[in-house]
């Protein structure tokens, strides 16, 4: 099997943080939301990948390389446009010639991972496997109806949804697709769904095998989903030392401190990671709290939230929480006169103050 990860798109709805990164790039648990794709897929025993690109490939082929420190050979595949997902896959024809595939959609987790679903889409050849899992808001994604377990319909974020089971973005295929691809219209966004697609192979009779996802799935698509993520991912974190903590700092729990990181002065309560570099002084790191490389966190508290790097936040008066911070980004206290606020930020930011 070869994989196939998405990786173009805009990213809109992760504004302002993808006005100047991919947002399959932004860090859960300090570790780009595409890799957790690329792990699954190489841990499913494929190891021949291509990767859709589009305005952020440059940031993408720099982070992911050629592979080489997974074992991997990776496939970069441009498209000019986003005009869907069923349209990447189109694009992607040359690298995938007529071999089943995986197709991950470079913005989702999943926990449990998509060995076992691999050996037997490869071992029993449906010409598709699909991930579903209930969700409270299926109009936010692809729907699919089943009857006795079988996938009887499939519909793309519909208004009224006949169902509340989603699409997960993980999905498997055999070359039938494209004939699939071939026969469908671009949908009201002017997308070529890849939900269209499989509803065009459910209707023409092939097999189409749906599985419920077991352990939790996310789509990193909006900021509170990150935030989710992160929190999941640092709920299985093992306790790892390799930067200073003095003796009058204490941590508590699972806690990651990277090489070259200090603490001063400081509680981390864990599960908490401390990236490379990072410096900590006279500060509280609370639970489900990611800090990326090279940032500066002093006299503040902070918990639930993810700092980018190179960000310094210094004396905030009140906790953080709930917070992701951009890359490079100051927070500091403004000397006592005159007694003001003072903002230089980006386009689209939200700021939340007593
Ligand atoms: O996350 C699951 C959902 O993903 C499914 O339930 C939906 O059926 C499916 O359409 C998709 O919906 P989204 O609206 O969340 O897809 P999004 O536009 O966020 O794109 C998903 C990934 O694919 C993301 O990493 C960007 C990439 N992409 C997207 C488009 C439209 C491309 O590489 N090329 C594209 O043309």
């Amino acid at each position: 099997m070869k994989g196939l990860i998405l990786s173009g798109g805009k990213g809109t709805r992760l504004r302002p943080l993808t006005f100047t990164q991919a947002k399959q790039l932004v860090p859960v648990a300090n570790k780009p939301v595409l890799f957790y794709g690329i792990e699954a897929l190489h841990e499913a025993g494929i190891r021949d990948i291509g990767i859709i690109v589009g305005d952020t490939k440059d940031e993408i082929r720099d982070a992911v390389g050629d592979g080489s420190r997974w074992g991997i050979s990776v496939t970069y595949i441009e498209q000019d446009e986003p005009l869907g997902l069923a349209h990447a896959v189109k694009i992607a024809r040359d690298f995938l010639q007529d071999t089943p595939f995986v197709m991950y959609l470079g913005d989702n987790i999943l926990k449990s991972g998509i060995t076992s679903l691999v050996q037997e889409f490869e071992e029993e050849k449906p010409n598709s496997l699909i991930l579903l899992t209930e969700v409270p808001n299926p109009h936010m994604f692809g729907v699919a109806e089943l009857e006795d377990g079988r996938v009887v319909n499939l519909v793309e974020k519909p208004k009224d949804p006949p169902s509340n089971l989603a699409l997960v973005g993980v999905y498997m295929f055999d070359n039938n697709i494209f004939e699939a691809i071939d026969a469908i219209e671009p949908s009201w966004r002017n997308e070529l769904e890849i939900t269209d697609a499989i509803q065009y192979l459910v209707k023409n009779g092939y097999e189409v095998r749906s599985h419920m996802v077991t352990g939790w799935w996310k789509d990193t698509g909006k900021i509170e989903d990150i935030l989710d993520a992160n929190r999941l991912i640092l709920e299985t974190l093992t306790q790892k030392i390799e930067g200073d903590v003095d003796a009058d700092s204490r941590t508590n729990g699972p806690v990651v401190i990277e090489k070259g990181a200090s603490v001063t002065n400081s509680i981390i309560r864990g599960p908490a990671i401390i990236g490379k570099n990072t410096q900590i002084q006279d500060s509280y790191i609370g639970p489900f709290t990611s800090i990326q490389k090279d940032c500066l966190v002093c006299q503040t508290e902070i918990e639930h939230s993810i700092v980018l790097e190179g960000s310094e936040i210094r004396e905030v008066g009140s906790r953080i929480d709930e917070s992701l911070i951009g890359r490079g980004v100051k927070i500091f206290k403004c000397p006592p006169k005159p007694s003001v606020y003072r903002f230089i930020v980006g386009d689209q930011s939200e700021i939340g103050i007593k």
